[in-house]
């Protein structure tokens, strides 16, 4: 069986992505072959050289022509937010199987709408998955079976913070992610979508409330030079490599940075920060969690490892121990390297598509689906409406109530 993968955007994630469809079948014996037949860009020129660079058949300037090609089979929608929603529901509606990456959506609706289309879509065999792609790192997933396993015991606290600095500079330009019409939040919904969905997928608990405060500490930027305007950064930029700033400015519209408190429906207590303004923080995502068994610790600067701490052993033997997460019984491991061989960042993104893969030729449904994404966007939209209110207690809206709009 072959799939057919057409996929929309090629900067940063357009390029992770492209490692791990090229890289997929390779590394995992799957029982259909991932085909790079298309991608789309909307600048001829720099997407032609991007299908070249990345190794895509062939190119397209119209997400439209892409998805209702009777020759592509799987949607990889890799845009900003603000088009996530129209081109994941063309798709689905056009029989395409749907990898989106996170967050889901701009909105609450938007994300609802997608997760109506995707029940309806699989009736068909259509399948959909959101890119949370931290899930795949094996070390992550370690530490979900440690917790399913009990070796935790009860979850008490759960401690998460993703920091990151590259808009420390004030002259940083005000470059897409900064701006809440095409990104919907700031840090929030950058970098706090990933720890909000890792601790979920980790504990197997969800948020059920929240209190949050967040800031824009540097409220008006310059415009980025090459610029057409506020709407659009220079076709090809990536985050923290945007073209240089230009003498005319604009207002900054997203979160600089996140924090909140969290009820989870298991009873633990949560605390998570988000921010782009940790100075020296380049991608600092850190996990902990502690137990009436045992606390572990992930933290993605040393990604092969978890820290783990056994309360059952005797008091004498106690201690944080470090294991190597390289073993081939360790998750996504046994295709890769003898143990101790350590593997990096793009390796979650092969793990994604292989997932994905799997589920599509198995009749399967991927996780995280539209619907554990709109969940995700509830809890975001929760917190920005505490903040919105003085951080006053903010319960998330159930997810079940998806409708089609
Ligand atoms: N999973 C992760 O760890 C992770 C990391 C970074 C970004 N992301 C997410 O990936 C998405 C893209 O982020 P990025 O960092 O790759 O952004 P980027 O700015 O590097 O790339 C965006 C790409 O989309 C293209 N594009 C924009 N609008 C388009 C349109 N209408 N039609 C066709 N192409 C269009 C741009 O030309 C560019 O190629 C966002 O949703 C972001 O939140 C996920």
């Amino acid at each position: 069986m072959q799939l057919r993968v057409g996929m929309v955007g090629y900067a940063f994630m357009g390029a992770a992505h492209s490692q791990a469809w090229r890289t997929v079948n390779r590394v995992y014996d799957l029982p259909a072959r991932a085909r790079m037949a298309l991608i789309c860009g909307r600048d001829a020129g720099n997407v032609a050289e991007a299908a070249d660079r990345l190794g895509w058949d062939a190119y397209t300037t119209d997400w439209r022509d892409l998805v209702s090609r009777d020759d592509i089979d799987v949607v990889d929608v890799c845009t900003p937010g603000d088009s996530h929603a129209e081109i994941a529901l063309a798709a689905l509606a056009a029989g395409k199987h749907v990898l989106c990456e996170k967050p889901l959506a701009n909105t609450v609706e938007e994300a609802r709408a997608m997760a109506a289309a995707a029940p309806t879509a699989r009736a068909s065999g259509v399948r959909s998955m959101c890119g949370f792609n931290y899930r795949r790192v094996p070390a992550v997933a370690m530490m979900r079976r440690l917790v399913a396993d009990g070796r935790l015991g009860v979850i008490r606290h759960v401690r998460a913070a993703y920091l990151q600095d590259w808009i420390v500079d004030p002259q940083f330009p005000l470059v897409w992610r900064l701006q809440k019409d095409r990104a919907g939040s700031g840090a929030l919904g950058d970098i706090g979508a990933h720890i909000i969905d890792l601790t979920q997928y980790v504990t197997g608990q969800r948020i059920t409330g929240v209190s949050a405060v967040t800031e824009t500490f540097v409220k008006e930027r310059p415009l980025p030079a090459g610029s057409s305007g506020l709407a659009a950064t220079v076709d090809g930029s990536v985050d923290g490599h945007a073209d240089g700033a230009g003498p005319a400015t604009g207002p900054v519209t997203v979160d600089d940075a996140a924090l909140f408190v969290a009820r989870l429906d298991g009873g633990a207590l949560a605390t998570y920060e988000a921010s782009r303004f940790a100075t020296g923080r380049k991608n600092a995502l850190r996990v902990e969690i502690n137990g009436s068994l045992g606390s572990v610790v992930f933290d993605l600067e040393r990604l092969n490892e978890l820290e783990f701490y056994d309360a059952t052993l005797p008091t004498a033997e106690q201690g944080f121990s470090r294991i190597l997460v390289t073993e081939g019984d360790h998750p996504y491991m046994s295709a890769w390297w003898p143990p101790g061989h350590i593997i990096g960042y793009e390796h979650s993104f092969t793990h994604q598509m292989r997932d994905f893969i799997e589920a599509i030729a198995t009749g399967t449904d991927p996780e995280p689906s539209f619907a554990d994404a709109l969940q995700v966007q509830l809890v975001l939209d929760a917190v920005v409406r505490s903040a919105e209110l003085g951080s006053s207690w903010t319960d998330v809206e159930p997810a079940l109530t998806a409708v089609a709009v």
